[in-house]
């Protein structure tokens, strides 16, 4: 077996998604089983350095991953010819500019979705990513989440019929730090931070519903900034401008109608923090992050209006668990083996920048719904 150490530079690691996600549960899982054999002869090996603005952070972040190297300066970073792959789960607002240097020098660039904080951002990045012929992709996780890919086989062996709706309901309650510290950062709360749900999460609903239900036509948004004023990560009571809860309908080209709930502001009482409902004329399923279940029509229980007793039938009885015994991989680390493999040509990528401009697309798409209170039909990008 030969092994191909590639150097990759780690930056906002120090961060949430890009320690939790992309340095424990990915990269150094990778490295703990070894590397990510890409056929019978070859094997690649991540070997991360971690970059960031606080010295103290990174070192810290270093001795509880077991990650040796770290700097302060990513231009020295990218001017080592041993890196040959970027990565950026920064802030989304601080993305452009450290990816546009990591083009430059002609990096493999992978980020975090969104992929820019609008869409001029977003499609220029993907402009330039083009004219240098790097390896350009964004994340898009949730495609590799278990209940999402049991949801995906289904789809696929026929099982829905015709597909008529999807329900996606997202989100769980966020504190807003005066009597449970907030689990989310503060520059979600701020429009001018880069926050907002829609900013965050329509990059999601696009990939998803592009992936497993089709082209989305037209969407119409209402969004909302509920929860008012919040504490930051010092305590210091801030004002909330960016949405915290979006109420979507997309029309998708096939007639499929997906109408998606995301909030930081509801309480959980259903199977888990993100569900999908699909309804077909043979059959239904609903996933959640890991688990889902189905329904066929000879097994659909036939409901009776009654509120004048309690309910006779267990709705919930009558769904079969589908594929419960089979392990999947963490989602973070299944999309990174890919991209690894796809810098090795060992395999295609198509979660490009293009495909996270999309997602950045839908979401520009849905403020502008909101603002004009109206339905908008989405315009193909290239
Ligand atoms: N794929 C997903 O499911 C998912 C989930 C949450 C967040 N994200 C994305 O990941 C990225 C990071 O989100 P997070 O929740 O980890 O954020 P975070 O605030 O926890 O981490 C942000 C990182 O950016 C760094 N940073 C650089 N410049 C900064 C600045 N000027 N101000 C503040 N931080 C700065 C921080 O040091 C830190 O390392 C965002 O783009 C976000 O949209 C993706």
């Amino acid at each position: 077996m030969k092994i191909h150490k590639v150097g990759v530079i780690m930056n906002g690691v120090t961060g949430r998604m890009g320690r939790n996600q992309h340095l424990e549960r990915s990269i150094k899982a990778i490295q703990d089983d070894g590397g990510v054999k890409i056929d019978e002869e070859n094997i690649i090996y991540p070997d991360p350095i971690l970059v960031g603005r606080n010295e103290n952070k990174l070192i810290e972040l270093g001795k509880s991953a077991s990650v040796e190297k770290y700097s302060t300066s990513l231009d020295t970073c990218l001017s080592d010819p041993y890196y040959k792959i970027y990565f950026d789960s920064q802030i989304t607002s601080m993305r452009i500019e450290s990816v546009k240097k990591a083009i430059a020098a002609k990096k493999a660039v992978y980020c975090e979705k969104p992929v820019a904080d609008n869409l001029q951002n977003a499609m220029e990045l993907y402009r330039l990513a083009k004219e240098a012929d790097i390896k350009h992709g964004v994340v898009q996780d949730k495609l590799w989440l278990p209940g999402i890919l049991k949801l995906k086989s289904l789809i696929d062996e026929g099982y829905f019929g015709k597909i008529l709706s999807i329900k996606g309901e997202f989100g769980y309650w966020v504190f807003d730090g005066r009597v449970e510290p907030c689990q989310r950062p503060s520059w979600n709360y701020r429009k001018e931070d880069g926050g907002g749900i829609i900013l965050d999460m329509y990059p999601h609903w696009h990939y998803v519903i592009d992936n497993l239900f089709g082209d989305i036509k037209a969407l119409t948004t209402v969004g909302a900034c509920h929860i008012e004023s919040r504490l930051d990560e010092q305590g210091k009571v801030y004002r909330c401008t960016a949405d915290d809860a979006a109420y979507a309908i997309f029309e998708l080209d096939n007639g499929s109608i997906c109408t998606f709930n995301s909030s930081w502001s509801v309480r959980v009482r259903r199977d888990d923090l993100l569900t999908i409902q699909v309804d077909g004329t043979e059959g239904s399923a609903i996933a959640g992050l890991r688990k889902c279940w189905k329904q066929s029509a000879s097994k659909t229980t036939k409901a009776v209006w009654n509120p004048d007793g309690d309910v006779a039938d267990n709705y919930f009885d009558n769904w079969e668990e589908v594929n419960g015994a089979v392990i999947y991989t963490n989602a973070f680390r299944a999309q990174w083996e890919k991209f690894l493999g796809y810098c090795f040509d060992a395999n295609p990528f198509p979660w490009n920048f293009l495909e996270g401009a999309k997602g950045v697309q839908l979401a520009k798409l849905g403020y502008e719904s909101w603002k004009k209170g109206s339905r908008l039909e989405i315009p193909r990008l290239i």
